[in-house]
């Protein structure tokens, strides 16, 4: 296990498209231990998809705290169901919050490190966590969404999350 050095702006790495995972293999479930290690680091971190660490593939992990951690490969959400305005930040854009337009639940599939099909309804911090984790996956960023421009201000690092 180890812990991997988080990419941020204006590394390249953020702003593609991950490809798909095709085989859970070895090399999968090693990166799966080392993002879930990397995400619990350091307090605070709540969510980290491959692309942060430099790896180009459709990966994400999800650590909301006293809830058991959340593994999705090539997740998709299926269903999003209506609106709320959050704060938002993200470990690869260290120092700055924004406030963006998110669903109030989704529901996402994918499959988990053995290669299982699941199926996650999440709200609340979960539902944004998946919403911006399968946002990195697609090489966007929370301040791509044109409603945070406005909002968007400095904070401690430390504050990020996401
Ligand atoms: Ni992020």
């Amino acid at each position: 296990m180890a812990v991997l050095p988080i990419r941020s702006l204006p590394d390249s790495v953020l702003k593609r498209k991950a490809r798909k995972v095709q085989t859970v293999d070895g090399s999968i479930k090693k990166l799966i231990r080392d993002m879930l290690e990397t995400m619990h680091a350091e307090p605070g971190r709540v969510g980290l998809a491959a692309p942060q660490v430099g790896i180009p593939l459709r990966v994400i992990v999800i650590g909301i705290p006293e809830e058991e951690d959340i593994v999705l490969i090539n997740p998709e959400i299926v269903r999003r169901r209506g609106e709320r305005i959050v704060d938002e930040g993200c470990l690869s854009i260290p120092g700055y919050f924004g406030q963006i337009k998110r669903a109030e639940s989704v529901t996402a599939k994918g499959r988990d490190q053995n290669g299982r099909e699941v199926r996650i309804k999440a709200e609340g911090l979960l539902a944004q966590a998946l919403e911006h984790e399968i946002d990195h996956l697609n090489g966007t960023l929370y301040i791509d969404h044109p409603e945070v421009r406005e909002t968007l201000h400095k904070v401690q690092p430390e504050e990020t999350g996401l």
